[in-house]
């Protein structure tokens, strides 16, 4: 395992807290492929599902924040992207050259990002759409 789930990590909305355990999942797969010397094409596949998962997430909480009216609606998106932005760079690198990608140096950045990203910007917005989900308990769903 790379990442252990921390309490801290948590931000009290289920939905939102199922995804990042999710993530976090993701990437000690990840981890557990490079680790066992998997082939190329196994960490492409992996990597992939990760880069899956992270954009409907990445929807969820936008929606979540929007609807909450949460101020830094605009920097969080902006946050998003740039990470979209660079996943997909390494990614069509590796897909190019898997042998001209530092597979460990991509794990550090995977876990660094999502962990940073989780205690800082997932949890500024945190107590504005707990707010928002007690008020309207109907649309906690999903
Ligand atoms: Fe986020």
């Amino acid at each position: 395992m790379f990442i252990e789930w921390e309490e801290e990590f948590e931000t009290g909305i289920p939905a939102i807290d199922h995804d990042h355990k999710t993530l976090v999942d993701l990437i000690n797969e990840v981890h557990a492929v490079i680790q066992r010397g998997g082939a190329a094409r196994e960490v492409e596949d992996v990597v992939e599902r990760l880069t899956q998962y992270v954009a409907e997430h990445f929807e969820r909480e936008e929606r979540y924040m929007e609807a909450a009216g949460y101020a830094g609606l605009t920097a969080h998106i902006a946050r998003h992207e740039d990470f979209t932005h660079q996943v997909g760079t390494l990614a069509r690198e590796f897909d190019l050259d898997p042998d001209a990608v530092d597979l460990n140096a991509l794990l550090e950045f995977l876990a660094d990002w999502l962990t940073n990203h989780i205690l800082k910007a997932d949890k500024a917005y945190a107590p504005t759409v707990r707010a928002w989900l007690e008020r309207n308990p109907e649309t906690a769903q999903g």
